[in-house]
């Protein structure tokens, strides 16, 4: 495992959630780390495994919004540095995936504070696994799209009918709020209303609940089934594999 020096940030990812999916490098850090700043989708349960000494420090989103400006969190991170302790920044799923850990990697490089980033398993792929939907499968489809949802609220929005014209899966972060307008958009850009989708709230986790729906259909069962985030939102043919992979290991799991 690699050494933690003094002074330097570990920018981290702690996987989709549940804490078997955290990677051995992680949990070296976790244990050698002085200080951890935190992410809320964080478990409270990988926290557990850190060193009982180490200071915890909170800079993810209470009631939906950031506990502090991205600025400030940087700035966090290099003073903690420069304070001579070994700083854990320790994010849900992957950290350079829609975690603006290259935004913080950059902060650390202009301050000339040494860092290393080791990945976790980001939700959008660990998460689909876990769910038994395969991000590819051969025959349906050869790419997938990682994409966020949260950009329909700013002037950063994909083209969601060039993505509907491609055809390929997607994969959204943070869409919950914004599925009307990505839905109708797909559909308006030629993706058939019956494309599977599926919902997956809190995935990897005790409390994970799975919707499958279709494009139509879906953003009124998430509203009647009152599904919130963190949510990942999965559409494509890959969702369909989804019945018969679980089915055979319900069966494989009342086998033994
Ligand atoms: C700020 S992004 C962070 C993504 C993270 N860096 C990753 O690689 O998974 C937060 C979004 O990730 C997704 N997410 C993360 N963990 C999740 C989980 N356990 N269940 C469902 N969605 C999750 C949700 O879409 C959530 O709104």
């Amino acid at each position: 495992m690699p050494c933690f020096r003094p002074g330097s940030v570990w920018l981290a990812g702690a996987g989709p959630g549940d804490p078997g999916h955290l990677t051995l490098n992680v949990l070296s850090a976790l244990s050698q780390a002085d200080v951890i700043v935190y992410d809320a989708l964080v478990d409270a349960r990988v926290l557990e495994m850190a060193n009982p000494s180490a200071e915890r420090v909170f800079a993810g989103k209470r009631g939906g919004k950031p506990s502090f400006p991205q600025e400030d969190i940087s700035e966090g991170l290099i003073s903690l540095a420069r304070a001579n302790r070994r700083v854990l920044r320790l994010k849900g799923g992957d950290p350079f995936v829609f975690g603006r850990g290259g935004e913080e990697a950059l902060a650390l490089i202009e301050a000339g504070i040494p860092f290393r980033v080791l990945p976790g398993i980001t939700s959008g792929l660990g998460g689909l696994a876990v769910a038994s939907i395969p991000a590819t499968m051969r025959g349906i489809n050869q790419a997938i799209i990682l994409a966020t949802g949260h950009s329909a609220d700013d002037h950063t929005e994909l083209d969601w009918l060039t993505l509907a014209k491609l055809a390929i899966p997607v994969v959204l972060y943070m869409a919950v709020r914004t599925l009307p307008h990505i839905t109708s958009q797909l559909m308006l850009g030629g993706l058939s209303a019956a494309t599977p989708v599926a919902v997956i709230e809190n995935a990897t986790l005790a409390d994970e609940r799975i919707l499958v729906s279709n494009l139509k259909d879906v953003c009124a069962d998430v509203e009647r089934q009152d599904v919130g985030p963190p949510a990942l939102i999965v559409i494509g043919g890959i969702v369909s594999l989804r019945a018969a992979l679980t089915s055979a290991i319900r069966e494989f799991e009342q086998a033994v």
